[in-house]
């Protein structure tokens, strides 16, 4: 921003014009936007990263990058399969490779089929390629039973992020009181909270019980709505199972619980469902909240709208980069699902090479394939040690005096409540941090690691958290994980 001196901004009074776009004059919603998960935390983290490759002397030799749900980047095994179909979709020539097993051509080959021109470098349909969303709909009919999906209420996306923008950006209207409320939960990913205010909709927070693990309670969903009208107009419930940055996954009679609710209140469901492969708690399953509105019969089934998504960025796959992924919608009005079809074809269509991946993910090779074998064990192998990595995470953090962590019981993080002392709570105020912030800059500054304090997530007044991601190599993971208790035992000590 031009800064002002007597009523003449600096620009002017060096003869320049003032800049038409400032941070007076741009968009304020825009500018309201936070997202912790990329915040000051990592920004710091990139500045000493970049101090250690310039041989600055700092009490670690590495950043440890826990902030982010990003497997590979962590250090995640890639499926052989899918990488070699891409490697033959992007390159055809070596479909004439012996070095690939006959079923990845196979598969290459009816990919390209699929694309304009045969490439994986022309535009698709919006709501992309046909075929893939046929593949979208058999994996949902599997994984639900045999209940029935329509390709048609199947809409593919840049991830799943930019699904949810789109439904969320359908549900906004209003001003003043009639101005549209979404409940989110809170502690929530902060896609939600960020994407709310760019949109100028109203954010509902409801507060799951950290308690009772994280399980998400009727009664705290009713106070949340009631008081919420009082100001605007709620239209929305969305529901993160399993969830981030909790990791707790919903019982089926908790997730028939906030369907009677939606319906009975009159809310638009949306469920983001990209953890779906990320279950690791004996006695946990995942329930589609498709599946159980089917299975709950009409009114329910015949007339809740509902969103669901998906995602090639998680599970055993972690495919982020690529950008895949989809929404299924259901009872959507067919005039909304057209304006929803127009608002995607402006942005002509999701990655392509995401789309192939997807189409992957959704059919992977059968036990026919001479892919199948390998295929089974990479994706076990995965999924195992993500298990087992929950549950290191859960009981090393549990033995520290001061830190209390939930179960992980699916997605990929840890939410550990932490005490802080009272004069660390002081310092952070005199500083103007969030004490939560305060404590995860010197956890940083200290020993390299970068987790995202709980304060972007949202969390009860008066407790502190942090996120750390279970992502880290099992051999990387345990040591972290101690050293970041003894940093929390040696904070308590110089702040007590
Ligand atoms: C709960 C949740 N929803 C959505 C997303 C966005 O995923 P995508 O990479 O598919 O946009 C994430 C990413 O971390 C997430 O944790």
């Amino acid at each position: 921003m031009a800064a002002r001196a007597g009523g003449h901004s600096q620009a002017a009074m060096n003869g320049m014009k003032e800049k038409v776009l400032t941070l007076d004059t741009m968009n304020p919603c825009v500018r309201r936007v936070e997202y912790a998960v990329r915040g000051p935390i990592v920004l710091r983290a990139l500045e000493l990263e970049q101090d250690l490759r310039q041989g600055v002397k700092k009490p670690f030799t590495e950043i440890i990058h826990a902030n982010l749900g990003d497997a590979q980047a962590m250090g995640q095994k890639t499926i052989t399969f899918f990488r070699q179909v891409l490697a033959l979709c992007v390159h055809p020539d070596l479909l004439n490779s012996p070095h690939f097993p006959e079923d990845t051509k196979r598969r290459a080959e009816r990919i390209l089929q699929a694309c304009g021109g045969h490439s994986l470098g022309a535009y698709t349909f919006s709501a992309g390629i046909r075929l893939f969303r046929e593949d979208v709909a058999q994996y949902i009919e599997q994984r639900d039973g045999g209940i029935p999906s329509d390709p048609n209420n199947i809409f593919l996306s840049t991830g799943a992020s930019d699904a949810i923008m789109t439904v969320l950006k359908l549900l906004v209207a209003g001003e003043g009181r009639s101005r549209t409320g979404v409940l989110i939960p809170i502690p929530q990913y902060p896609l939600y909270s960020a994407v709310l205010a760019e949109f100028n909709a109203v954010q509902v927070d409801y507060y799951l019980d950290e308690d009772r693990a994280w399980a998400l309670d009727i009664a705290e969903l009713q106070r949340a709505l009631h008081e919420a009208r009082g100001h605007c107009t709620p239209r929305a419930l969305c529901i993160i199972n399993p969830g981030n940055p909790t990791g707790q996954v919903q019982t089926r009679e908790c997730i028939e619980a906030v369907i009677r609710f939606a319906f009975e209140e009159r809310l638009f469901l949306l469920a983001d469902e990209v953890y779906q492969d990320n279950v690791y708690a004996d006695g946990s399953r995942f329930h589609s909240f498709k599946k159980v509105l089917m299975e709950m019969g009409p009114p329910y089934s015949t007339q809740q709208e509902l969103a669901s998504f998906h995602s090639i960025s998680k599970g055993y796959m972690g495919e982020c980069g690529f950008r895949g992924g989809y929404v299924e919608v259901v009872n959507m009005d067919p005039k909304v699902q057209q304006q929803m079809q127009k608002l995607m074809s402006v942005r002509l269509c999701p990655p392509v090479p995401g789309q192939a991946v997807l189409s992957m993910v959704v059919s992977p090779p059968a036990p026919s394939d001479p892919s199948f074998e390998q295929f089974q064990a990479e994706r076990q192998a995965v999924l195992a040690e993500l298990a087992a990595k929950a549950k290191l995470t859960e009981q090393v953090f549990n033995e520290a005096p001061g830190i209390r962590c939930n179960p992980v019981q699916g997605a990929m993080y840890s939410f550990p409540r932490v005490q802080l002392p009272a004069r660390a709570v002081q310092r952070a105020q005199e500083l103007g941090l969030a004490p939560d912030m305060f404590f995860c800059l010197r956890l940083l500054e200290e020993t390299g690691i970068c987790v995202v304090p709980g304060s972007g997530f949202g969390q009860r007044e008066g407790t502190y958290h942090f996120r750390m991601t279970i992502l880290p190599p099992m051999e990387k993971l345990r040591p972290l994980l101690e050293k970041l208790s003894q940093f929390h035992a040696k904070f308590t000590r110089d702040f007590s």
